[in-house]
């Protein structure tokens, strides 16, 4: 994504399903002077959505799709992503899956976080899993979106403790804290490998 760089900003959208504290990091982090990022647009398939709020605290443009029909909620999420002259997509706690076609069409330009150290515990579910096998560590993940599930190559990772005490939902709280600064190093990764 070299290519990318320069002097300006890079137009970025967020794609959201849920509470949006990714969202939120990504905002502040993209309002940092040395930010390679510039957050044009919210996109998200849910209209309940809590993270819809930072868009208006922050004056960024909101998009509710239907994500009824896919390949629709696609077509139109793509016209409204080139309007906005978006180089760079970033899923964050998006439910979605994107179609192939989709992916190609943004190749390269779409990043993910996932809340396990990938390629372990793909998908749902991540930190109930990791304590079912007994695991010593979980972690988040940073990655390109490929056409597989969280199999996209990753840019960088961080490491959590698990103690004997955590349950799904505190170890889910200690891994976000993570997340939230892991996030904006991989953008910066990104346009400066
Ligand atoms: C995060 O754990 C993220 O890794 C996963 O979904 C969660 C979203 O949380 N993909 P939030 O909506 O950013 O608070």
């Amino acid at each position: 994504m070299a290519q990318l760089t320069g002097p300006k900003k890079i137009n970025c959208a967020v794609f959201i399903s849920g509470t949006g504290s990714n969202l939120k990091s990504l905002i502040q982090f993209s309002k940092k002077k040395s930010s390679p990022i510039s957050i044009e647009l919210i996109i998200s398939d849910n209209a309940k959505a809590k993270g819809l709020k930072f868009g208006k605290i922050f004056k960024i443009s909101n998009k509710v799709f239907n994500y009824k029909n896919k390949l629709i909620a696609e077509k139109k999420i793509i016209s409204e992503i080139k309007n906005k002259k978006i180089k760079l997509i970033c899923l964050a706690g998006f439910m979605k899956i994107l179609s192939k076609r989709f992916i190609k069409n943004f190749k390269g330009t779409i990043l993910n976080i996932h809340p396990s150290l990938l390629p372990k515990y793909k998908g749902l579910n991540t930190h109930q899993r990791a304590l079912l096998n007994n695991e010593k560590y979980s972690g988040c993940t940073v990655h390109f979106v490929n056409s597989k599930l969280d199999s996209g190559k990753i840019i960088l990772q961080k490491k959590v403790r698990i103690s004997k005490v955590d349950t799904p939902k505190s170890l889910a709280k200690k891994v976000l804290i993570q997340e939230h600064k892991l996030y904006p190093k991989a953008i910066r990764r990104v346009f400066n490998p």
